[in-house]
């Protein structure tokens, strides 16, 4: 694969060839952070949408090229060499079938739109990516819209949206000739970088705020053999000293301010239109932490509407934890100063106060329309039960989506005919501990249950399902099951088999 990318400043515009870049990702002249970009892209990010798309050929299928290297056209008007839309398409699906692992990854299959490794088979590959795009028809009535969808990158191999961002940014890092990799982490990155480093044989060093990370993810990082320091301080606390590290060691750094990262997490944008048939969802509600995710989405979508692969972007919404909402401030603030805050939720994944890459992420809500907004902490836990009990679950982070969408439904921001995705960033057994305490009634304190409305109450106890400590007696347990069934019958809860695909 010919590497024709560069690295451009998303704040001043400098640009740099990739492997010049400063070991902390960042611009000498501003401080900015660096996007990738392409010959054929120029003008498709969210910085500057819509300029040069008159270089977008059309979206005709009719002439599938029959091999990777037909899948580059030169336009006839421009010098630039765009890949053809249509052959894409084709070429993509086709990869579905192939045996070779870089095509069974669902982020090197879309490999014509990140060149940017030179031997496209030695890529750090554990087959990440297409992950499951599933109806959420009770949650769709709880939220109040027509048709929802969620997009579950909980299932990817290391069980979060990393994967997709790691098997980018890792496979740079080999063919750069680095030894060792670092990332500091609320523990979705440090688990995906782990077993990435392992699969390649690099040496990692994971840098975690101590006490708060859920344990499936600190359990994570040892088994995959990573140097695990956990650091008393928060994640903010984490990034800011391995900064500084990389500067003075031969370390990559794998944290999303590499923009290699967001190469990889935007092909979750070309897999949604795919599994919609190349329809574009009205909406799309991602959480917000250090705001790489939502960046990387909005660019994947901005670049396909560039190429001519899809004619409109849908909105992207951000929904932040509430103790930990520093771009939802920022919209709010009349000075749009971003003022970094204390972090605290139980969402540990999202639990970030100065998040690195906020300019990207608020630059993709503005363009394409969407909205930035909080949830509480009784929201979230209530947003993962209902997932759960559908049966999809995932982690408490992944459940802003759905309890920000009933907000954005509620005030009218999202109409009920919009087709909308929630992106699952994390799988439920990433943080077990937080959902046996919500079945245990034990997660939230009385403070703020005190605060639920009477819906609310009925919901949280619909949706509780602690388990019963019972004697091994028959008696005992047929009387149990049958005043449970009993009062299940009676309540109405029970669910009517075949409504979820
Ligand atoms: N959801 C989950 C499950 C996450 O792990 C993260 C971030 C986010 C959402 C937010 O994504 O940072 O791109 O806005 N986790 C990082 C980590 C910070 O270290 O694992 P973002």
């Amino acid at each position: 694969m010919s590497v024709t990318h560069q690295l451009r400043c998303t704040n001043c515009g400098a640009r740099i060839a990739g492997d010049a870049v400063r070991s902390d990702f960042r611009c000498p002249d501003c401080n900015g952070l660096y996007e990738v970009i392409y010959p054929w892209s120029e003008g498709a990010g969210p910085w500057n949408v819509g300029a040069g798309s008159a270089n977008a050929p059309s979206s005709s299928a009719a002439n599938p090229p029959s091999t990777a290297s037909a899948n580059l056209s030169a336009t006839a008007s421009s010098e630039v060499r765009l890949p053809n839309p249509g052959g894409m398409r084709h070429l993509w699906q086709e990869r579905k079938t192939s045996t070779m692992p870089v095509d069974q990854s669902g982020v090197w299959r879309f490999r014509e739109l990140l060149p940017i490794v030179r031997d496209v088979e030695r890529v750090v590959t554990l087959r990440e990516g297409n992950t499951p795009l599933y109806e959420m028809p009770r949650s769709a009535e709880l939220a109040g819209v027509d048709w929802l969808l969620a997009k579950h990158q909980g299932m990817n191999p290391t069980g979060s949206f990393k994967d997709t961002g790691m098997t980018a940014a890792l496979s740079v890092a080999v063919e750069r000739g680095f030894q060792w990799v670092a990332c500091a982490s609320t523990g979705n990155t440090s688990a995906a970088m782990a077993a990435y480093a392992a699969r390649a044989g690099l040496r990692c060093i994971v840098f975690i705020p101590e006490g708060k990370i859920a344990w499936g993810k600190l359990s994570q990082s040892m088994d995959y053999g990573a140097l695990t320091v956990q650091l008393k301080t928060d994640f903010d606390g984490c990034l800011k000293l391995l900064t500084k590290l990389v500067q003075q060691f031969p370390i990559y750094l794998l944290n999303s301010v590499n923009p290699y990262r967001l190469e990889g997490q935007k092909t979750p944008a070309m897999e949604i239109v795919e599994q919609m048939e190349w329809q574009v969802p009205e909406h799309l509600v991602v959480p917000g932490g250090n705001l790489g995710n939502s960046s990387a989405l909005g660019k994947g979508f901005l670049e396909m509407k560039h190429l001519g692969l899809i004619q409109r972007v849908p909105k992207i919404s951000v929904i932040q934890a509430q103790g930990a909402n520093p771009l939802y401030r920022w919209f709010g603030d009349e000075n749009r100063e971003m003022k970094p805050v204390k972090a605290e939720t139980r969402a540990t994944a999202i639990r970030i106060g100065n998040p690195a890459s906020w300019r990207k992420a608020s630059r993709v809500i503005e363009e394409t329309g969407g909205w930035c907004e909080q949830v509480t902490e009784q929201e979230i836990a209530l947003a993962k039960a209902e997932i759960g009990a559908e049966g999809v679950g995932c982690e408490p982070a992944s459940a802003v989506t759905l309890a920000g969408l009933k907000k954005l439904v509620a005030a009218g921001r999202v109409t009920r005919e919009e087709r909308v995705v929630l992106v699952l960033t994390g799988h439920t057994l990433k943080d077990p501990q937080y959902t046996i305490d919500y079945h245990k009634g034990e997660l939230l304190t009385a403070a703020e249950m005190a605060g639920e409305t009477e819906a609310e109450r009925a919901s949280h106890a619909a949706l509780r399902k602690p388990p019963l400590v019972l004697e091994a007696d028959e008696a005992v347990v047929l009387r149990a099951l049958e005043e449970r069934m009993a009062a299940a019958n009676k309540a109405g809860t029970q669910a009517t088999p075949g409504t979820v695909k």
